[in-house]
């Protein structure tokens, strides 16, 4: 009697742990980069009910959901300045009159999942309630309302530059283990001590930078320039800067805990075409998150045929999830870069004219050491190159063209 009791504990504790292993990484999220869209950077904290559901309504008619985005990100804004009287997180009720849960029901209606802001620190960077002391009660809300993804920041006064980071975003990534559901972690605190080699513990993506802004090349902003400065901003970096960034670090890329170069300002900022693309191509061949950060309501058709480019999006979402790498001896410092990596039958050559005039490049995909070319398609204009040995032609200012070689 006592040796059935004991086994029986025995195996309902058994039980317990393997279902809180499960949830502390057994769970299939993240297995190729996220794509979504975020509110931030066409929205800042004024996001409500009549701007997400607007784009609940564009997944579909832009043909975005088809392209494969799914998640429709909430930021900072969504929630009221004040918790409830007993300590809940709450929706600010003039932007959100019908709460977060009945938000939630219409989202997963659609075939789409939401995703909601938070703070590791006291408040929010926009001054609503942090979580810290607060995760475990806040992942039970966010599970209980049925939201799918956390993106979770750095702001917050004086627990965020006192506590480190990995005591502040550990305590969430469990708070969310415990709280029964499968909540994506986004990990957000803007490459403060390099989370590319701790970030892999906690969350499934972590951004490397501080704040992209609407600036391409623009660096005076950005104050960490490289990827190992001592982080001293939160915000400023150009495009060209976080692509820069990525030269010392694409190598950490891991399935599962995505290195996220931030949201996309395709659509968003004054670009020209070719900027959008190699914004665009850079964020899929680094395998960083594909978060769209633009109003759709005011996307161009350009900027649209940018995002919803199914080659360019296969590189991002790709078997392999291998990362593209700078191949210094093929690039030319300060005036041209080449990265390569490999995808399901073959490899992805990117190549960027990073000035502000037009070059006349030559580069030879055979000597690249990455198998001998049988095919080459240029993705953004969906041709073979006649020659599939070498190119040798003229790009456009910040051009980037991406060569899908077939070995
Ligand atoms: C929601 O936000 C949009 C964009 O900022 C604004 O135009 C609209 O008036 C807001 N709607 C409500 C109900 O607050
Ligand atoms: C709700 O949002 C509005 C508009 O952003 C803001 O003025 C108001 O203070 C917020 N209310 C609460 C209770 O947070
Ligand atoms: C709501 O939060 C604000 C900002 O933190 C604070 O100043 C105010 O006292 C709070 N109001 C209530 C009713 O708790
Ligand atoms: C670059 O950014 C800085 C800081 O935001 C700004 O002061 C400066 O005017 C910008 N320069 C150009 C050329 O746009
Ligand atoms: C947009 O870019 C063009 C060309 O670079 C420039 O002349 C114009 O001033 C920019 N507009 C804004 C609003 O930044
Ligand atoms: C954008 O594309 C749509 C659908 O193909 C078309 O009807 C519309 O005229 C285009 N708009 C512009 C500004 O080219
Ligand atoms: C590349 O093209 C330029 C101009 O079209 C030509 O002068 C040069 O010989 C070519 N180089 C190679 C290696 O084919």
């Amino acid at each position: 009697m006592k040796r059935k009791t004991s086994l029986s504990s025995l195996l309902s504790t058994v039980t317990i742990l393997s279902s809180v292993q499960l949830a502390l990484g057994g769970t299939t999220l993240g297995r190729t980069p996220q794509m979504g869209w975020n509110s931030w950077n066409a929205f800042k904290a004024t996001v409500n009910y009549t701007v997400v559901q607007e784009v609940i309504e564009s997944f579909d008619s832009l043909g975005l959901k088809k392209a494969g985005y799914d998640y429709v990100l909430l930021d900072d804004g969504w929630s009221s300045f004040n918790r409830t009287a007993d300590g809940y997180l709450q929706a600010n009720a003039t932007s959100f009159p019908s709460g977060i849960e009945a938000l939630a029901k219409e989202v997963h209606a659609k075939g789409l999942k939401l995703g909601l802001y938070g703070d590791s620190g006291h408040y929010t960077c926009a001054w609503r309630p942090g979580s810290w002391g607060y995760e475990e009660r806040d992942a039970q809300t966010f599970a209980s309302w049925g939201v799918d993804y956390l993106k979770y920041d750095n702001c917050g006064g004086f627990q965020s530059m006192t506590e480190a980071p990995q005591v502040r975003f550990g305590a969430m990534k469990n708070a969310l283990a415990l709280s029964g559901r499968d909540i994506f972690y986004s990990v957000c605190e803007w490459g403060y001590q390099f989370p590319w080699h701790w970030g892999g513990d906690i969350g499934h993506s972590y951004r490397i930078s501080g704040d992209i802004t609407t600036s391409f090349a623009n660096e005076t902003a950005c104050q960490c320039k490289t990827a190992y400065c001592l982080n001293t901003g939160y915000a400023g970096c150009s495009v060209l800067t976080i692509i820069n960034k990525m030269k010392e670090i694409s190598q950490y890329q891991t399935q599962g805990h995505w290195l996220d170069m931030d949201m996309l300002e395709v659509g968003n900022a004054n670009f020209t075409l070719h900027q959008q693309q190699t914004h665009f191509a850079f964020w899929a061949a680094l395998k960083s998150p594909l978060i769209i950060g633009a109003d759709l309501s005011k996307l161009s058709n350009d900027s649209l045929a940018v995002l919803t480019n199914k080659a360019v999006i296969a590189l991002n979402q790709d078997a392999l999830a291998e990362p593209v790498i700078y191949r210094q001896a093929f690039s030319e410092e300060g005036l041209f870069q080449v990265w390569t990596g490999k995808v399901e039958g073959g490899y992805v050559v990117l190549l960027l004219n990073e000035k502000s005039y037009s070059q006349h490049i030559s580069l030879a995909f055979s000597n690249l050491g990455l198998g001998t070319p049988k095919k080459v398609v240029e993705l953004w204009s969906g041709q073979n190159l006649r020659d599939s040995i070498k190119f040798n032609e003229t790009l456009e200012s910040y051009q980037t063209l991406v060569f899908k070689v077939q070995t």
